[in-house]
């Protein structure tokens, strides 16, 4: 019996260091160890050996030698295994990465974010307002009573009787005005979603407007040459350094007086083209003194208060600053008109 069992532990340590894997080690532990693995068999003769004490304590070498030459391999193979997975999930850092899809920013937003930027730098605050609007603050407010001529020039999406889809972006103004609870001077811009019943080339029924509005009080001489400075800081941030503005008398029942102002034609510097109709000029804004009836409706006394306002369209000014021919275009979302612009820096 003791011969057998020296030749017992012989082999399992034989089989145990040729194995290379944890599928033939599990293998060996059912042949020795399963229900009627060797070693199992062993365990149950011993009630039946002559020497039960010494045999049985024989089996026990056995049972723990197994037992520790099975718990080494596995640790082995485990450890292995761990080393191979380490291995080919190891991440190199210098691989050159895939190609990430970039997006780009509309052009639209280039110059949103660019008007926005100038006005900030001086001292302006940024507001918004509903593009779903009410009469009372598109127009009235604005001193366009119902039945007003004027309310002719915008042709309108009402959704219902007393709300419409806003015309102008102007409507801030009066909501902005009335929103001060104590009074104070106002600088802001409202760049902004407007909506009117047109659609060609050069306008489509949705568009898009930057408001101003500054309003200080008489005694800081907000004037008409402040406007001018403001407008012209626009214009050539935006259009070019050397464009001159030619302010033409105009109407609009918020401003008096009112102004549409020109800017020299960027195209051909004021020689005349096809762009500005040989004119030499390009008009760019709408814009005037407050009206003193729109600073007492919306709670301002015209006499301690006074301002100026301005209105341009940002697709006409997108338009020129990247020489856009359709205004469509910029809403098509048409991805090859977009990529024109990755590479620009604003
Ligand atoms: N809201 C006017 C329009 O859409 C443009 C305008 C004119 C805005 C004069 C102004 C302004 O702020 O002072 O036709």
């Amino acid at each position: 019996m003791e011969e057998n069992i020296e030749i017992i532990v012989k082999e399992i340590e034989g089989k145990i260091n040729n194995i290379d894997n944890l599928k033939d080690l599990n293998d060996l532990k059912l042949e020795y160890m399963g229900k009627s693995g060797i070693i199992t068999k062993m365990q149950s003769g011993i009630k039946d050996a002559s020497n039960k004490k010494e045999y049985g304590m024989k089996v026990n070498t056995v049972r723990n030698t197994f037992n520790d030459l099975y718990n080494g391999k596995l640790n082995e193979l485990n450890e292995i295994e761990i080393n191979k997975k380490l291995e080919s999930e190891r991440i190199d850092v210098t691989m050159p990465s895939k190609k990430v899809k970039k997006g780009t920013k509309h052009p639209i937003n280039l110059t949103i974010e660019k008007i926005e930027d100038l006005f900030v730098s001086m001292g302006y605050d940024v507001v918004s307002g509903p593009e779903l609007e009410t009469d009372e603050y598109c127009f009235e407010r604005l001193n366009l009573p119902k039945g007003h001529p004027a309310r002719d020039m915008q042709d309108s999406f009402y959704i219902t009787e007393n709300e419409l889809l806003r015309t102008q972006t102007s409507s801030v103004q009066a909501r902005y005005m009335m929103a001060q609870e104590e009074k104070k001077p106002i600088r802001i811009i409202v760049p902004g979603k407007t909506y009117r019943r047109e659609d060609d080339a050069t306008h489509a029924p949705q568009f898009g407007q930057i408001e101003g509005l500054v309003i200080d009080k008489k005694e800081n001489n907000v004037s008409l040459a402040d406007l001018k400075g403001t407008l012209e800081v626009f214009a050539h941030t935006m259009l070019g350094s050397d464009l001159d503005l030619r302010f033409r008398p105009s109407y609009f029942p918020f401003t008096e007086p009112s102004y549409e102002v020109d800017v020299t034609c960027f195209k051909c510097k004021g020689k005349g083209c096809n762009l500005c109709k040989q004119t030499g000029w390009i008009e760019v804004f709408a814009a005037g003194i407050v009206h003193p009836n729109v600073l007492r409706m919306n709670g301002y006394d015209p006499d301690i208060w006074g301002g100026f306002a301005f209105g341009p369209g940002w697709d006409r000014i997108c338009m020129f600053r990247y020489g856009i021919p359709d205004i469509r275009l910029m809403y098509q979302n048409d991805i090859r008109f977009l990529k024109e612009f990755d590479r620009r820096d604003q």
